[in-house]
């Protein structure tokens, strides 16, 4: 085992348990990528500021690229003295080249380069994540736009409420979904500045050109404040904040087709390619993608509560408990960008059933359109409720359905109703009605797909500023 990189204030060996309890290089190797790609602007603003001559931020730098393809190709050969994927790349540097390869860690300290690490790490991840996304998206619209015709009812506390075109009801989930894609992009505005050179808190004692060290990062500018810069994780909380939202989105969309691919409904079926069988009867095909989405928000949202538990009332600034931010970010954005793929593939292979969605629309569905009936001749909306609310007890009292009483019966209840009373019941003729913008007619409906391709190209929902 070699030394720790504190060893000269040290006497005596960390014990067993702490050193297994102190390591994060177990989960924290998944920033090599972002570490190296630190510590090679590092070097370049060393070489800027005169610490490192031309000929040694070179070596540096080959050096730097050269432990990048180590860890690509699984060949980096770890330390058991590597505390994180920070000292583990400076250790394997300094092994190859000495004295140069240590004075890397010139005026830093790993509490700035693992916040930096860090963001670079998010922010890449985060525009995968929007990428994903954007083709759920896209799948749902592909499927709206087969969907503009077929009707079912709409439901509000699990209860037929209306009828809707499911084109719809699919484009309210790329509308949330388009929500989500911008912050993501907000994200990337609320944290574009460079932690690197604010040293273990005060700022670093050499004279770097922060702003060109963000440049050279591709963030906008350098943190204004050193002690704000190494404690702060709301970057990270934002990036879980943002995956919750996501995960509520497709949980509601997992929650709904569960139960319409259930025998109860019939409405869809989930392709076999996402679901599974069961072990013992031979029958089952079960909705399990689904479901799995549904309890995987769960983890989601635990993961984003530890996190908001980690960062309440901890002493400015670094503190060793933020080493515990790594694994439920990882965990977040990992499972959020499974489960948004999940779902993409249920939905570019969902079948739909749209005989059975349209024979489950219930007549007393078209009950708010004849009260909006006699709005339309005149009537105060309470006093058409209170009507036609007589008129569906009356229906159920004598059992009958509501569209098979006759226009005679309807006039009993109010002298303003003429045969056309009969016409309203008609999905088509009811969905025509809500043509305004945002409504469930047809015209509306294609006027979404229009503005929903518009904000796929343009990548944002800039559209509705
Ligand atoms: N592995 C540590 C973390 O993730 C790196 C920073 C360690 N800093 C320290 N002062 N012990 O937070």
């Amino acid at each position: 085992m070699g030394k720790t990189i504190w060893s000269g204030r040290f006497s005596k060996p960390t014990a067993r348990d702490m050193q297994e309890f102190s390591a994060s290089l177990p989960f924290d190797r998944r920033l090599f990528d972002a570490d190296i790609r630190v510590n090679r602007a590092w070097a370049k603003a060393l070489r800027e500021s005169g610490i490192y001559s031309d000929d040694e931020y070179r070596q540096v730098d080959r050096t730097l690229e050269s432990l990048l393809s180590e860890h690509r190709d699984g060949t980096f050969p770890f330390d058991p003295s590597d505390e994180d994927i920070h000292s583990a790349n400076e250790r394997r540097l300094t092994e190859i080249l000495g004295a140069v390869g240590a004075r890397i860690h010139t005026g830093r300290s790993r509490n700035d380069q693992v916040v930096t690490d860090f963001k670079v790490y998010i922010r890449d991840h985060l525009d995968e994540l929007s990428g994903h996304v954007q083709a759920l998206q896209a799948a749902l619209l592909t499927l709206a736009e087969q969907h503009v015709h077929t009707l079912l009812p709409g439901y509000t506390h699990v209860r037929q409420a209306q009828p809707i075109s499911f084109a719809h009801y699919l484009l309210a989930f790329f509308f949330q979904l388009d929500r989500d894609r911008s912050k993501i992009i907000d994200w990337r505005t609320h944290h574009n500045r460079c932690p690197l050179g604010s040293g273990a808190l005060a700022g670093s004692a050499f004279d770097i050109d922060r702003q060109a060290l963000a440049a050279d990062l591709g963030f906008a500018a350098a943190s204004e404040n050193s002690i704000d810069a190494t404690s702060d994780r709301d970057f990270v909380i934002d990036c879980t904040g943002l995956c919750v939202q996501i995960m509520l989105h497709i949980s509601r969309l997992a929650e709904d087709w569960i139960y319409w691919s259930s025998e109860a409904y019939g409405f869809l079926s989930v392709d076999q390619m996402y679901a599974t069988g069961s072990s013992m009867m031979p029958q089952k095909m079960n909705p399990d993608s689904l479901e799995l989405v549904r309890g995987k928000t769960a983890r989601v949202i635990g993961m984003h509560s530890t996190l908001l538990n980690l960062l309440k009332g901890l002493p400015m600034a670094y503190a060793r408990d933020l080493q515990e931010d790594k694994e439920p970010l990882f965990d977040t954005l990992h499972q959020t960008a499974l489960a948004v793929r999940i779902v993409t593939g249920v939905v570019q292979t969902i079948h739909v059933h749209t005989e059975k969605m349209r024979q489950t629309l219930d007549p007393a569905l078209y009950a708010t359109d004849i009260a909006d009936y006699l709005v339309r001749k005149g009537l105060p909306f309470r006093q058409a409720h209170e009507i036609v609310g007589r008129i569906v007890a009356y229906s159920e009292e004598t059992g009958q359905s509501l569209d098979s009483l006759s226009a005679d019966e309807f006039v009993q209840f109010h002298s303003c109703f003429d045969p056309d009373v009969l016409d309203l019941f008609d999905p088509q003729h009811s969905i025509a009605l809500r043509n305004l913008f945002g409504g469930t007619g047809p015209v509306s409906v294609r006027q979404q797909i229009e503005l929903a391709k518009q904000m796929l190209t343009l990548n944002s929902n800039v559209l509705l500023v």
